[in-house]
């Protein structure tokens, strides 16, 4: 910590954005200067193309406990490493099913995350105990060039506080963990904007733990129908699953379409799926009404639907309607993301 601080405030890079904010451009610069925290034993954030992930040396147990201290995450809830290429598998994991490479090649870069058995050397902290480590290589040339320069792999959550919503822009790490962060590499808006798909691969099956930012679909045309576990219990294959994650702060509820609504409070928002001008609308705000796509497309809709979760959150509103989107495609990960962000109230938390 006291390093981190003489380093800020002594080498403190030319191009930082804003004064009084931890946010910094993506110059190889300012990249270098964050691996160095990374080796240093550090954490930063640092863009992907799904969400903004807050990361660490998954092979520095410290530093990694500080991931969860500002994230206020408990350590049941295991984390995912970045590898900035195929190859950075073998120092992370033990077994590699010939459909392991398949996946490999077909969807990465890109958001899949794959959960296999782990090497001794992972340390436990990264994994909260579990024989396995969830390994993903994000799409993100900045992501990729902080760990190729950290020289390690990279433990990263979302970085938002635990259970809130995931952060797509550097503005919204900022604004929720800004204090707790000596770096945020702002790398612009994130182009997925849904956290990748968790997918657990064994010798002649493979099991799905989180939808995500490929489409189950997809994925399927290369393993063949996959085995869901995804039900929001606390189940001990997904442990961060919980039936709460995804929250915003407001009150959120799904209604199958806005037009089924037959009475609306005055302090509501809502959040449509596609474009329309219901009657019931007529007298509500134009700023309290957020469009997740003008035409109802599904990858518009979820690269826009924590953006416009974290607008409507900070509405003097109680209740957020949000619109369901259709099943199908990434429509399951809005849906998920949506269906857990309801919970919350819910459950009585
Ligand atoms: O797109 C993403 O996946 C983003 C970016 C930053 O890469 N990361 C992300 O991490 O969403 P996080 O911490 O919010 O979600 C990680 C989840 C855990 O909550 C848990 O459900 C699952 O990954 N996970 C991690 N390791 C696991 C393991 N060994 N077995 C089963 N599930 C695991
Ligand atoms: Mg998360």
């Amino acid at each position: 910590m006291v390093y981190i601080f003489s380093v800020l405030l002594s080498q403190r890079p030319p191009d930082r954005i804003h004064r009084n904010m931890n946010i910094y451009k993506a110059t190889r610069a300012n990249i270098g200067f964050a691996a160095d925290i990374i080796r240093e034993g550090g954490i930063v954030s640092f863009p992907t193309e799904t969400v903004y992930g807050l990361g660490a040396d998954i092979f520095n147990p410290e530093a990694v406990v500080k991931i969860f201290a500002a994230k206020e995450r408990p350590f049941f809830d295991p984390l995912i490493a970045h590898i900035a290429e195929p190859e950075g598998l073998h120092d992370l994991t033990e077994l590699h099913p010939a459909m392991v490479s398949r996946l490999a090649e077909k969807f990465w870069p890109g958001p899949l995350t794959m959960v296999l058995p782990k090497k001794s050397s992972v340390p436990d902290i990264a994994t909260s105990g579990l024989p396995t480590v969830a390994v993903r290589m994000p799409d993100h040339p900045v992501a990729r060039e902080l760990i190729r320069v950290s020289g390690t792999a990279i433990a990263a959550p979302s970085a938002n506080p635990f259970g809130y919503l995931s952060p797509t822009s550097a503005e919204h790490v900022e604004r929720y963990l800004g204090d707790r962060i000596p770096m945020i590499i702002d790398g612009g808006t994130c182009t997925v904007g849904v956290e990748s798909t968790i997918i657990k691969v064994e010798e002649g099956r493979t099991i799905l733990l989180r939808p995500g930012g490929i489409a189950i679909e997809d994925i399927e045309t290369v393993t063949g129908p996959l085995v869901h576990e995804t039900n929001d219990t606390n189940n001990p294959e997904a442990p961060g699953q919980l039936p709460w994650h995804y929250s915003p702060e407001k009150r959120l509820q799904i209604v199958p379409d806005i037009n089924d609504l037959t009475t609306i409070e005055n302090d509501a928002a809502f959040l449509l799926y596609k474009k329309k001008s219901p009657a019931i609308l007529r007298n509500v705000p134009e700023a309290h009404i957020a469009l997740l796509s003008e035409s109802g497309d599904l990858a518009e809709a979820a690269a826009n639907i924590f953006a416009k979760l974290h607008y409507l959150d900070r509405l003097p509103v109680k209740t957020i309607y949000a619109e369901a989107v259709p099943e199908e495609g990434l429509g399951r990960a809005i849906m998920d993301r949506l269906l857990k962000a309801s919970k919350k109230y819910q459950s009585g938390e």
